[in-house]
């Protein structure tokens, strides 16, 4: 198969859907890869190294289009790109249909196959392939929480770990799925006081056996969110309901029982958040400040750290993307049901019914395109 590899052209987007170590393993199994020039540059790539890997590097965005069956990228094509897709191209990357009608509308039209990464999904209901970014993403708010909460950058001017004779800062976690879990450990790593809250009282008694002793769990009520608000330091977002807004455990009457340059991190802002003040900002202008607290709400954290980020999701993709390379999108989702999951728009189609459900359009089941 021919894979192309386009550089990533929306705003501040630094990943890269294949690395030069992708590369390789495509190229042994006997397929082809165009690269579009510095199209890993962000990512800490150059074109020399996949050249070395064995793809061949394109000039232009158009000629990679042009070229290949399939297109491996990271964040859903833009305006500009829409044009580019061929007649029955294969694109393999990020979507997020459901809340793009234009993106839907012109997939559709241009008669692709749409693999969307966000929707493979596992047996167990997991997201392989948004479990990367949620690890980034979790790790990453702590070291921001931490950052924030230094003086100079309106925070209360507390070190997270403390030191011999003072005592470190305190940590409250809201949810312990992934990005939780991940802003634990670091806290904890760090030597905070840290404390998980979940509504499923299973995962805490997991978290419970697994995390190391400054980091306690709590059930997650308004009662007990609460009473922890008046002492914690930093204070992170994480819950999730699957296919469902964020609940809003902290509103905004409660900014008033914090203590000034406490720092809200609202990770589950991209799905409009936990706390009821949070709105997405961007990494130029990431935080806000309302009655005395700092709010960070960036809404594409791993897009800071495209080194970390490119190679966490480019490890998770790479066997599916073999999987498609090997068989042809047909036959490898006909073979894997988690990939098959991942099918939403096929030949003017829509094969998944929530992006159908979001836009009205005719849904057809996925079986009938395979
Ligand atoms: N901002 C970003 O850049 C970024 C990056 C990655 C993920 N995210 C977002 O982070 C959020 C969390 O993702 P995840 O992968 O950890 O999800 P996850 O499903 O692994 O974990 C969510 C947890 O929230 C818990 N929960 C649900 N309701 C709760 C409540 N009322 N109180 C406490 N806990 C509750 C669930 O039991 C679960 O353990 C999602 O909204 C995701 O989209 C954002």
């Amino acid at each position: 198969m021919i894979i192309g590899v386009p550089k990533e052209i929306k705003n501040n987007e630094n990943r890269v859907g294949v690395t030069p170590a992708g590369v390789t393993e495509l190229v042994r199994n006997g397929h082809t890869v165009y690269v579009q020039a510095t199209a890993g540059e962000g990512s800490g790539f150059v074109d020399a190294e996949y050249e070395a890997a064995g793809a061949t590097i394109l000039p232009s965005i158009e000629e990679v289009y042009g070229i290949a069956d399939m297109i491996v990228k990271v964040k859903e094509p833009i305006e500009s790109e829409y044009n580019l897709v061929k007649d029955n191209q294969l694109l393999f990357t990020y979507f997020h249909f459901a809340s793009h009608e234009p993106l839907t509308t012109a997939m559709i039209e241009r008669n692709a196959v749409c693999l969307a990464y966000e929707t493979v999904e596992r047996a167990d209901r997991s997201l392989p392939l948004l479990v990367p970014m949620s690890e980034v993403a979790g790790r990453m708010a702590v070291q921001q929480g931490a950052k924030y909460l230094e003086k100079p950058l309106k925070g209360r001017g507390i070190l997270l770990g403390g030191v011999p004779g003072v005592r470190p800062a305190k940590v409250l976690i809201l949810g312990g799925g992934v990005v939780g879990t991940n802003a634990a450990k670091i806290a904890a790593g760090m030597g905070a006081d840290v404390t998980i809250m979940d509504t499923n009282l299973a995962r805490l008694r997991y978290l419970d056996d697994i995390m190391p002793a400054n980091v306690n769990t709590l059930m997650s009520n308004e009662y007990n969110v609460r009473q922890l608000l008046p002492t914690h330091d930093l204070i992170i977002g994480a819950v999730l309901i699957p296919g469902a807004k964020a609940p809003r455990l902290i509103t905004r009457d409660m900014l008033k029982d914090m203590r000034p340059g406490t720092v809200l991190v609202d990770v589950a802002v991209d799905q409009g958040g936990c706390i009821e003040t949070c709105k997405p900002t961007t990494h130029e202008n990431p935080t806000f400040i309302i009655d005395d607290v700092v709010h960070y709400c960036v809404a594409n954290m791993p897009g800071a750290v495209p080194y970390t980020s490119t190679q966490a999701l480019t490890n998770a993709t790479m066997p599916y993307v073999l999987m498609v390379a090997n068989k042809g999108w047909k036959q490898a989702c006909a073979d894997n049901a988690e990939l098959k999951k991942g099918l939403n728009v096929v030949n003017g189609k829509v094969v998944y019914a929530g992006v159908a459900e979001a836009f009205n359009l005719p849904y057809t089941p996925v079986e009938e395109v395979l």
